[in-house]
């Protein structure tokens, strides 16, 4: 009676969160499993986190250029990017960032699911989203690379001049000076790339995956 108690409430709390309830997963012939053998590789999700101008972009097009010369199937999504499309609908308060990053991960469990290594590029500021997404990616697929770049050299570089609007008071709620980011206590790999040429950071990474079987 009390494992019935119990399940019931469970399960309301997981409807309360979702429109779709009477939704029954559909299970295809054609596995995530299958669809990797086929593109003969292990797909993953390298998701970079940190500040405005770290280097998180950059570095991602490095791995995914080295990846495609190395002939592996990739998709980069990037925060600019997925915001003049199919995440136009945000902005940057919490509630929106929070919505971003969720999306951002149920798609690339997509993209994994269809063989695909996928490379992300948000801010994602807070540790619970990343942690959400960890889990809906799946730990063994979740791959944190932790731009660690300082503000200081950030705002140096201000490559799309958002520092000076948001030290302004231009832009509001600007990462590392009007809005939070919560650094990660255990990522995979964390890079400064202050100092460093993309080559040598982009290194870091491509050695972390040849490292541990993935490439
Ligand atoms: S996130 O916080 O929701 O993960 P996301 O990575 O998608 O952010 O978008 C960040 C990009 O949006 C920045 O690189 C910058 O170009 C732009 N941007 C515009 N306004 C802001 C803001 N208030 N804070 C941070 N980035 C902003």
């Amino acid at each position: 009676m009390i494992a019935f108690l119990v399940f019931s409430i469970k399960s309301k709390m997981l409807y309360t969160n979702s429109m779709s309830s009477n939704v029954i997963f559909q299970k295809m012939e054609i596995t995530r499993e299958m669809r990797a053998k086929h593109k003969n590789q292990r797909p993953v999700t390298i998701w970079f986190t940190g500040l405005s101008g770290s280097g998180k972009s950059t570095l991602a097009n490095a791995i995914e250029k080295c990846l495609y010369e190395k002939g592996r199937h990739t998709m980069s999504l990037d925060g600019d990017n997925i915001r003049l499309g199919i995440n136009k609908d945000l902005g940057f308060s919490e509630k929106d960032r929070v919505e971003n990053i969720r999306r951002i991960a149920e798609i690339s469990k997509l993209m994994n699911d269809a063989g695909v290594i996928t490379l992300t590029s948000f801010i994602s500021p807070y540790i619970a989203d990343r942690q959400k997404a960890r889990q809906i990616i799946g730990e063994e697929n979740f791959i944190e690379v932790y731009v660690s770049t300082p503000i200081e050299e950030c705002e140096k570089r201000d490559v799309k001049g958002l520092y000076k609007k948001a030290r302004e008071g231009i832009i509001k709620d600007f990462t590392g000076v009007s809005g939070p980011y919560e650094e990660p206590a255990n990522p995979e790999i964390s890079i400064d790339t202050s100092g460093k040429s993309i080559e040598e950071s982009a290194e870091i990474i491509m050695k972390y995956l040849r490292d541990n079987n993935i490439i």
